[in-house]
Parts: C-alpha cells; sequence; structure tokens
C-alpha cells in the first residue's frame, strides 16, 4: 500500500466504512476531501461503535495523521463536537489537521439549504440540511470564507462582508430573521481558538507523506453516482466523490495514486427520489430492505432496493479509473432462488451499455437481466472466499468478467473477519 483512493461506486451506503476500517489500520495518513458533515461511516473499533462524519476513520488508530481536506466544507460546532465526542471516549486526536482552504460553514448556509428545499416542495433534492450545498455555491461564488480566514486577524472584517450580504439576502429574498453579526463573531472566534492548532497545508503534508513512502488512505464518502457533474444530476451531492475529486480535494496529483478501489453492494439501493431502473417494488425488494438492514443510519427511512446494475457498476469503473472492487453484502442476497443482474439497459428500442448522462432517458430505460441460482445456505461464517457456495463464487465471477475490474475482496457481514480477500 502506498496511495490508495476509496470510493463509493454505487448511490452511497456501500458499506464504504468497513473497508476503509480495515485499510486504515494500516495507514499513515488517512485523508477526507470532499463534503462535510453530511456523510458518515459507522466503524466498530474494539467492540465499541464510532460514527464519524467528517473526521477520518484513522483517529481510532495510534500514530495516524487524519487530514480534513481543502476540498471540504467544514462546520466548525459539528466538527468540535465530533472531536469532543472522540475525546470524551479516550481517543487520541493529535494526529487531526485542517486544511486551511477549506470553506466553513456558517448559519445561513443552514438557513438557506432548509429554505430552499422547503421552496422546491415536491421537487425537492432531499439534502441533508447542513448547508452544504449552499457552502459550495459561496465557494464557486468565491464569497465563502476558508479555515485560513477564520484564524486570521483580518476575520472580523472579512465576516462583515459576509453578514451584510447575506442578512440582505435572507431578508428581502427569504424574509427570514436576521444574523446578529457580534454573536456570530463571538461564536466563530471562539471556535477558531479551538481549531487554530491543527491547522496547515495539508497538500503540502500529504505530498511529503507520499515522497516519503508513507502509507496513505483517501477515504471516499458518498458514491460515483452522487458526482456533482458525474452523478445523477440534479439527485446528487455538491462535491466530486470520485477519484478525481481526490486529486482537487487533496491537492494531489493524479499521478501519485496507486489503487483506486471501488466499494460495491452486491445488490443496489438508493436514498431519495430520482430514477432507478432495477428497483424491486415487490416482495423481493423487502426481503433484501429487511435481510440487509437497508433503513437510513440517523433517519431510519427504508433505503429503495434492487438488483445489482452492472450498467453503474462500468460507469463507477469507467469514471473513477478503478484498480479494484469490493463487493460487499452477499450474505444478504442468501435465500433468494434466482437472482438477476442487469447486463445492460433498452431504451427506445435500442441496446445502451453505457449509463446515461441524462436523468430523463435514464428512467425510460428497461434492465436488461441475466439470471443465476442463488444460494440458499447463510454464508456470513464463511472466511475463506474459496469455501463461498459455487453459485456465489459464479456471481461474483460474472460481475468481474463484465465490469472490466478485478473483483478483490468479497463482502459477507459487517465485522471485519467477514471480508473475504479473493
Ligand atoms: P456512506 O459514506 O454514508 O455512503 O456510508 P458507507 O458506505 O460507509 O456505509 P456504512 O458504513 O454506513 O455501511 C452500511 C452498513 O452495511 C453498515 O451497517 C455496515 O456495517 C454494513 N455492512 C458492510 N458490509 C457488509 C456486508 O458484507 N454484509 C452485511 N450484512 N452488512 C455489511
Amino acid at each position: 500500500m502506498s496511495v490508495i483512493a476509496l470510493v463509493g461506486a454505487q448511490w452511497g451506503d456501500e458499506g464504504k466504512g468497513k473497508i476503509i476500517d480495515i485499510m486504515s489500520a494500516n495507514a499513515d495518513v488517512v485523508v477526507r476531501a470532499m463534503g462535510g458533515d453530511n456523510a458518515g461511516h459507522t466503524v466498530v473499533v474494539g467492540g465499541q461503535t464510532y460514527k464519524l462524519h467528517l473526521i477520518p476513520s484513522g483517529i481510532l488508530y495510534k500514530n495516524a495523521i487524519c487530514v480534513i481536506g481543502n476540498g471540504t466544507v467544514i462546520n466548525p460546532k459539528s466538527l468540535i463536537a465530533e472531536m469532543d465526542s472522540l475525546i470524551s471516549r479516550g481517543i487520541d486526536i493529535s494526529g487531526l489537521r485542517i486544511d486551511e482552504r477549506a470553506h466553513i460553514i456558517f448559519p445561513h448556509h443552514i438557513i438557506i439549504d432548509e429554505m430552499n428545499e422547503k421552496l422546491k416542495g415536491a421537487g425537492d433534492i432531499g439534502t441533508t440540511k447542513k448547508g452544504i450545498g449552499p457552502c459550495y455555491m459561496d465557494k464557486a461564488e468565491r464569497t465563502g470564507l476558508r479555515i485560513c480566514d477564520l484564524i486570521s486577524g483580518s476575520f472580523t472584517d472579512k465576516l462583515r462582508v459576509v453578514v451584510d450580504a447575506k442578512n440582505h439576502i435572507l431578508s428581502n429574498l427569504y424574509g427570514a430573521s436576521l444574523l446578529d453579526f457580534d454573536a456570530l463573531l463571538n461564536q466563530y472566534k471562539a471556535y477558531a481558538d479551538r481549531l487554530r492548532g491543527y491547522v496547515c497545508d495539508t497538500s503540502a503534508l500529504v505530498y511529503n507523506a507520499i515522497k516519503q513512502n508513507k502509507r496513505v488512505l483517501l477515504e471516499g464518502a458518498q458514491g460515483a453516482l452522487l458526482d456533482l457533474d458525474l452523478g445523477t444530476y440534479p439527485y446528487v451531492t455538491s462535491s466530486h466523490p470520485t477519484t478525481g475529486g481526490f486529486c482537487v480535494g487533496a491537492g494531489i496529483g493524479p499521478t501519485l495514486i496507486d489503487e483506486c478501489i471501488g466499494i460495491s453492494k452486491a445488490y443496489t439501493t438508493r436514498v431519495g427520489k430520482g430514477p432507478f431502473p432495477t428497483e424491486l417494488d415487490d416482495e423481493i425488494g423487502n426481503y433484501i430492505r429487511e435481510n440487509g438492514l437497508e433503513f437510513g443510519t440517523t433517519t431510519g427511512r427504508p433505503r429503495r432496493c434492487g438488483w445489482l446494475d452492472l450498467v453503474i457498476l462500468r460507469f463507477a469503473v469507467r469514471i473513477n479509473g478503478l484498480t479494484q472492487l469490493v463487493v460487499n453484502k452477499l450474505d444478504t442476497l442468501s435465500g433468494i432462488d434466482i437472482l438477476k443482474i442487469c447486463v445492460d439497459y433498452e431504451c427506445d428500442g435500442k441496446l445502451l451499455s453505457d449509463f446515461p448522462s441524462n436523468i430523463e432517458k435514464l428512467q425510460y430505460c428497461k434492465p436488461i437481466y441475466k439470471e443465476f441460482k442463488g444460494w440458499k445456505q447463510d454464508i456470513s461464517g464463511v472466511r475463506n472466499y474459496d469455501d463461498l457456495p459455487n453459485e456465489t463464487k459464479t456471481y461474483v465471477s460474472f460481475i468481474e468478467e463484465n465490469i472490466g475490474c478485478r473483483i478483490t475482496m468479497a463482502g459477507v457481514g459487517s465485522k471485519r473477519e467477514q471480508s473475504l480477500n479473493r
């Protein structure tokens, strides 16, 4: 392992947390490079469950440097709460580093996120309402404030400009209450005092680590189909949860990344709205949901479930340049007589092998399936790949042969030892 990027290959929730945990244990530097506290990994270490949102999972292992990169957006309040929660559980967070260029989430970003979703009514995106999108909007508009501003002597003046502009928008466009400049300034100055000691140029830090042959893990959040540019727009996130997002969001060049590992489930799930060609609105869909515990971790909302879609996985291989794929949750499919895998779509009477760019086209795509004999037995106790039922191995081999990427690990449960090397 030198520099490894881990990315979700579907619509998120692929079980990245488990694989990140396995790999973090051997990493010197672990980097988050995109998104904010809208992401969430559940990691179990030493029998303890930790829910991490912005801080990389490597923090749970001694000596790892854990970077929150320039491509992230940081809500200082929730970051400090996450830091305090780890400290209270005896975790040493001295390895945490925060990039100077990361943008800051303010209360007005959260207000605007909530208002925008409300105004859209039935056409809402289903955001987490944590202000992530509006913060990235300000970044693109070049009016955002960054961590380097927060800890500098000019913060008061810069915040004044922002508050004046946002109060104008909040009162005239949204009819919302105004921001109290003094209260906001005091609050953010206190955050600055708390975070200052962790701030540095993390792009240089990561580069130097790579040059010293340190093992660097780039920890992905969300998934390929949620990429702002390449995903199922507009039902996407506001950043780039793809390999390219690591280059920009961690400030490292593409030639420095040695391996790019995608994480997939053995089937497909999707949260929220938008077309989903292989969705199962039937008994089998319910079986997968119940058996795979496919309910949102924070909201408890049932996830939409469907057959595995190779059009999606080939797309993820292409746009990420995946060199390996992990297939999780094979155990969830135990007990289904006939399994189906979507190999292509049929759209307007034509065969479509590439994932369409426009979701209006996607909603008319009909999956073309290949059927497989399922396996009856519970496979969660299997510890060697070769000991899996032949039907399971045939299922995995078929995926590998049809996506142009090696499958190097198969998941049969949520524990570390339930990840089988292949
Ligand atoms: P996001 O970053 O929010 O997309 O989440 P994630 O990809 O990190 O997913 P998360 O860690 O929330 O994993 C989803 C759930 O699946 C967790 O409860 C995992 O413990 C569980 N899980 C992971 N791999 C497997 C597996 O092979 N089998 C089963 N049954 N559960 C698994």
